[in-house]
């Protein structure tokens, strides 16, 4: 369960304020799959960001499951994200000289849950899922779009996450890659009963989800 209530964020640019993004209520419940529309620069990344933990609001509430992020200190928000949260960023950020197997185990040394051996055999388990086993050894940056997108799709899950969320998971891949991207996504959710948002340009997935919302609506410091 997410539940935003009057959030804003606005951000500092050397002294330069940008009302970013203001949400009066956003509810997601538990196991729903969630579509986030809006034109570029309406707010949806600094949305997933605040979802995420990975920033803290100017002003309001982030409740997600049944936590208030906005009491936690960094290093608290860092852990619930390794423990609950699988983000699969706009730009991957995936490490380029790190290996296929590197990548995807870098999360689960963060939650200090398994051994090491525990770590690569997990990490080969989800490479597996998305098809990837056989490159585990390869650098990611010796890997194409789709093939970077599905290491970051296994290193988003392999903590077993209740939240996956994925910014535009298939903004740089050709029609056909990116509808198998997305219908892997859908189904790891659906195995995983995890609560799935996805911000997404492409009008021909929304049917794949519960709902769709749409951020430049919803966010009154663009209006
Ligand atoms: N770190 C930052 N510092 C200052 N302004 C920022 C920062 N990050 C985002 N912004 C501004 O906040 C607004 C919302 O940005 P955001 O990245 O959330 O948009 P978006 O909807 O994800 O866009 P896109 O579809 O292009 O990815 C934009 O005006 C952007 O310039
Ligand atoms: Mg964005």
């Amino acid at each position: 369960m997410i539940d935003l209530k009057n959030v804003e964020m606005t951000y500092d640019d050397n002294g330069v304020k940008i009302n970013a993004l203001k949400i009066k209520k956003l509810d997601v419940k538990t196991g729903e799959k969630v579509a986030f529309i809006g034109s570029s620069g309406c707010g949806k990344t600094t949305l997933f960001n605040l979802i995420s933990g990975m920033l803290t609001p100017t002003n309001g509430k982030v409740i997600v499951e049944d936590v208030d992020l906005t009491t936690l200190t960094e290093g608290e928000r860092d852990l619930f994200r390794a423990n609950h949260i699988g983000y699969i960023f706009q730009d991957f950020n995936l490490f380029p000289d790190f290996t296929v197997l590197q990548n995807v185990v870098i999360p689960m040394s963060f939650s200090k849950r398994y051994s090491k051996a525990e770590m690569e055999k997990e990490a080969i388990g989800m490479l597996k899922r998305v098809g990837l086993d056989g490159k585990k050894d390869q650098k990611v940056k010796t890997l194409s779009g789709g093939e970077k997108q599905r290491v970051a799709i296994a290193r988003s899950i392999v903590n077993k996450p209740n939240i996956i969320l994925a910014d535009e998971p298939t903004g740089n891949l050709d029609f056909k890659n990116g509808a198998k991207i997305m219908d892997l996504i859908i189904q790891i959710a659906n195995e995983e009963k995890a609560t799935l948002l996805v911000i997404t340009h492409n009008n021909s997935q929304l049917e794949l989800f519960d709902r769709s919302i749409n951020i430049e609506e919803l966010n009154e410091a663009i209006k």
